[in-house]
């Protein structure tokens, strides 16, 4: 599905978030802690946009990123390759559920916006904490339409009718109806840091970013 909608999906999601998803990346980097010499990992790294960020805000530290649609990662390899042709950098196919990496390798691992497409999600989290050194952090940022709060209706009206309408125009309507059905769908922040508590990661915080309608959540790896 992710393939599909590769070649529009940067454009679609400047667009759909007003401009704001790149705030919200750099929140999920800030929160990771990381420093010179680290090396991370982004889960469903897509269109790499946050392993930019990480190279970004910490040129020494190495960025790993996986995920299962090649086209999403071709398109990822090309604006890394662009930006930071000496490296830092590496991509990879695989599977949120089924990391190819040895216990305990990265200083802090995340996934943006990712987390609501994979079926086994207790399974990718458990997988993300145990790739994770311990101390280290686990930061998972996800939309979700807030259930109560100002922006309530306008989030609700967005998902429902904007974020459809701007698919069928700018990209592939079934995939952005999946988004709005998949929000929907999404666990509550109290469940979500319940799941991430099971998964094995302590001090779970969840904080809300744009008045609810994205969630930045952290946890840690035990010592
Ligand atoms: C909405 S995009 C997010 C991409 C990127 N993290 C970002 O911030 O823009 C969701 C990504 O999740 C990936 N994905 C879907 N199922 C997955 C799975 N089971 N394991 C890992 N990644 C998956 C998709 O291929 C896609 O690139």
């Amino acid at each position: 599905m992710f393939d599909r909608i590769a070649a529009r999906y940067d454009l679609l999601n400047r667009l759909l978030s007003l401009g704001r998803d790149g705030a919200w990346r750099r929140a999920l980097v800030r929160a990771l802690d990381l420093h010179a010499g680290d090396r991370m990992l982004d889960v469903a790294v897509g269109t790499a946009d946050v392993a930019l960020q990480v190279l970004r805000a910490h040129p020494q530290v190495v960025a790993v990123g996986i995920d299962p649609a090649l086209a999403m990662l071709r398109l990822g390899a090309a604006k890394l390759g662009n930006r930071h042709p000496a490296g830092g950098w590496h991509l990879v196919g695989g599977d949120a559920s089924g990391l190819p990496f040895n216990t305990g390798v990265f200083a802090g691992v995340t996934i943006a916006f990712g987390i609501r497409n994979v079926p086994d999600r207790l399974a990718a989290l458990a997988e993300m904490a145990r790739v994770t050194r311990p101390g280290g952090r686990v930061g998972v940022l996800e939309l979700q339409v807030p259930d109560h709060g100002p922006l309530q209706p306008l989030a609700r009206a967005w998902v429902r009718w904007v974020v459809p309408l701007a698919g069928r125009v700018l990209s592939s309507a079934d995939e952005y109806r999946y988004l709005r059905r998949s929000m929907e769908a999404f666990p509550s922040p109290r469940e979500f840091s319940s799941l991430m508590a099971q998964a094995g990661l302590t001090r779970v915080t969840a904080r809300p970013l744009e008045a609810g309608a994205v969630r930045l959540y952290v946890g840690e790896v035990p010592r």
